[in-house]
């Protein structure tokens, strides 16, 4: 109701989201819009045009299945059963009903950061481009106003990754869309910064034990709170965990989340005096005339760190709020890698939620700045529900360069 006043008094915003619902119906290329967790590069999900658009304007391999958005249970039960329309009342069309098993998960956590893996049906209309050839789809209905309206407006389920070019962090703004795609699509709608900031859950109820896909906005532990997912089995690997299968979740296979930058990241068990000394060789072992450095600290890192300290953990004395940068003094030793032209420190909070909102800016800020390489404080899973998703998008931006 309260839409159809907007509609009819043709505010800007519902001109911007009308706009938007059309070039979704009836354009080829993708449209990005705000949702409370990232931002998403959205196309009409029964449209396999459009939706290859979407692969195209990301440069995205083919095999990793796009996320479906629905703006209600009803367009849920729609698409899962895609001929009872035709031939409504028809009693030998038995429905097909989103399995019980997450029914506590969706009465609790819908709409929100949880994405429900289901069976597509025979006569789906998904275009077959959202499956990558699976024969399941993941689905979730987004807690985003915005992102809703849209789906509403638009009448149609959106297949949705995140808006950013493929392999670079995931976009929480609008600028960071724009960064990553102009040129390469028509209209982003802006609603501000994501909330949360790291994607959805993908969660599997379609096997026994339930699995966890990919760690995300609603933690492992308010999962297994629910009934039936008590047992949940954490089915995603990221880089420190040996993977038992194959990824069950086919984009986890991918290099993902990279900013340019080397991205070096310390484990929550690193004392500081390890990290002083591995920042120090890390540093002369470089073949970079000069470096400009990154640091996103979260808690234990309370001041910057002084990298030319041989044997303790000095620290300089650094305003601990926001980016600050700070020129670090140089060690003459004749080699010219060690010298440092200037960190930039930037402080994202102390508790997981806080990390999470910020984090994916922190990585694009730095890159911004042309820092060489960016060292990481992670965090441990005691600093909130948040802290697995974190932990998992730090692991892959830093690949291989865990330290302990
Ligand atoms: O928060 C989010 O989920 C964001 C916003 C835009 O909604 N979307 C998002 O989509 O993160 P994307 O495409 O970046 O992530 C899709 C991931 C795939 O990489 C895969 O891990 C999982 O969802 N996925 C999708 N369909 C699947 C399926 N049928 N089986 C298993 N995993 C699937
Ligand atoms: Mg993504």
């Amino acid at each position: 109701e309260w839409w159809e006043k907007e509609r009819s008094q043709q505010t800007p915003e519902s001109k911007a989201i009308e706009e938007a619902a059309e070039l979704l119906r009836s354009s080829d290329l993708p449209v990005a819009f705000p949702t409370e967790t990232v931002y998403g590069l959205g196309a009409d999900a029964t449209r396999s045009v459009s939706v290859q658009g979407i692969y195209r304007a990301k440069q995205r391999p083919s095999d990793n299945p796009l996320i479906i958005h629905v703006d209600s249970l009803e367009m849920l039960d729609r698409l899962l059963n895609p001929t009872v329309k035709h031939n409504p009342g028809s009693p030998q069309t038995p429905r097909i009903a989103i399995p019980p098993i997450y029914k506590p998960l969706l009465d609790r956590f819908w709409p929100g950061a949880l994405t429900i893996i289901l069976h597509n049906p025979s006569g789906s209309e998904l275009a077959p481009e959202v499956t990558s050839k699976l024969t399941t789809f993941g689905v979730r209905m987004p807690s985003s106003p915005l992102a809703r309206l849209l789906i509403h407006a638009t009448d149609r389920p959106l297949a949705a990754p995140s808006a950013n070019a493929s392999t670079k962090p995931s976009p929480t703004t609008a600028q960071h869309v724009y960064h990553d795609l102009q040129g390469r699509i028509d209209l982003i709608l802006d609603g501000g910064a994501s909330g949360v900031g790291v994607e959805s859950t993908v969660v599997d109820g379609l096997t026994s034990p339930p699995a966890i896909l990919r760690p995300g906005g609603i933690g492992i532990d308010e999962i297994r709170q629910c009934e039936g997912w008590e047992n949940v089995e954490v089915a995603y690997s990221d880089g420190t965990l040996e993977m038992k299968d194959i990824p069950r979740a086919p984009g986890m296979k991918y290099r993902h989340y990279s900013p340019k930058a080397r991205v070096v990241l310390f484990e929550p068990t690193s004392t500081m005096k390890g990290v002083v000394k591995h920042v120090q060789k890390d540093l002369q072992d470089t073949a970079i005339g000069a470096h400009n450095i990154g640091i996103i600290r979260t808690r234990n890192w309370k001041l910057g760190l002084d990298l030319t300290s041989e044997d303790d953990a000095k620290v300089v004395d650094a305003p601990i709020d926001n980016l600050v940068s700070f020129p670090v003094p140089v060690q003459e030793t004749g080699n010219p890698s060690t010298c440092t032209k200037m960190a930039y420190d930037y402080h994202l909070g102390s508790d997981a939620t806080a990390i999470a909102h910020g984090l994916f800016s922190a990585l694009r800020a730095l890159d911004d700045l042309d820092v060489d390489v960016i060292y990481v404080e992670g965090v441990s899973d005691d600093e909130g529900h948040l802290s697995a998703a974190v932990m998992n998008r730090l692991r892959k931006a830093a690949g291989a360069e865990l330290r302990v």
